[in-house]
């Protein structure tokens, strides 16, 4: 049984096959997924897909992408979905240098704003960050009190203690499974299994053999098996403990 702790069941991609994919996981072994809101409007889809499947939980934010498309209501409104039974994080925010899709100030305004959020309705945050780890950890040191995940980590090791001592979790996707994937893989062999969460980030990032195909829950094996040879442990300790460790971060009972 794994836990998918980071999809986009609302994307586009999955227009097609949807519900007959998303009825698919707890048979093809993942009995639990969070799908990541990554804009107003894709939170809203990300909590009605969590209404139809009980396994299905939520993320509600905005994107460092689609940061430019908040305004001054936009946090009220994340507060009103983060009120929904099956929002379980606020996510995904943080800042993205590589792409650039936003201003890097309105990125960090909107982050600031959105980890005060976090704050103040007691929820971890999923974090997705590119090429902007010290601007990333300034915004999070002033924050103690908020916590969670950084998914797709692709930091170094030193950062990666950082986090680890300050109580953050870190998640890793298909991209462990690439030939190129050195630093991610040195982080997933150092850190502590109790802090690791496995995702796919679907429809993104399709682990090897698989890639160039649509990515889904249903590979997320695939990272599982990586993990478990990077730790030197067995595939069924890696699902057991990642599950447990995402609903303890996520609050699933
Ligand atoms: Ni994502």
């Amino acid at each position: 049984m794994l836990f998918d702790t980071h999809a986009h069941y609302d994307d586009p991609r999955f227009d097609e096959d949807r519900d007959a994919l998303l009825a698919s996981l707890p048979a093809g072994g993942v009995t639990l997924v969070v799908n990541a809101g990554s804009s107003e409007a894709s939170s809203a889809l990300a909590l009605e897909i969590a209404d139809r499947y009980p396994f299905v939980y939520a993320t509600v934010g905005v994107h460092p992408h689609d940061a430019k498309e908040m305004d001054e209501g936009s946090v009220a409104r994340l507060e009103d979905m983060l009120r929904h039974p099956k929002a379980v994080a606020v996510g995904e925010i943080g800042l993205d240098y590589h792409y650039d899709n936003s201003p890097r100030d309105v990125q960090k305004q909107r982050f600031y704003d959105q980890l005060a959020l976090a704050q103040s309705v007691k929820k971890p945050v999923v974090i997705h960050e590119r090429d902007a780890t010290a601007d990333t950890l300034d915004i999070v040191r002033a924050f103690p009190d908020v916590t969670g995940v950084f998914h797709c980590f692709s930091g170094s090791w030193e950062t990666a203690k950082w986090l680890l001592a300050r109580g953050w979790h870190l998640s890793f996707g298909g991209v462990i499974t690439f030939k190129n994937a050195r630093r991610a893989c040195e982080v997933v062999a150092r850190m502590p299994i109790d802090r690791l969460l496995l995702e796919t980030d679907c429809p993104y990032l399709t682990p090897e053999p698989f890639r160039g195909r649509r990515n889904s829950s249903l590979y997320l094996y695939r990272v599982a098996e990586r993990a478990a040879e990077l730790m030197g442990l067995s595939y069924e300790q890696i699902a057991e403990k990642t599950m447990e460790n995402g609903k303890r971060l996520f609050g699933i009972a």
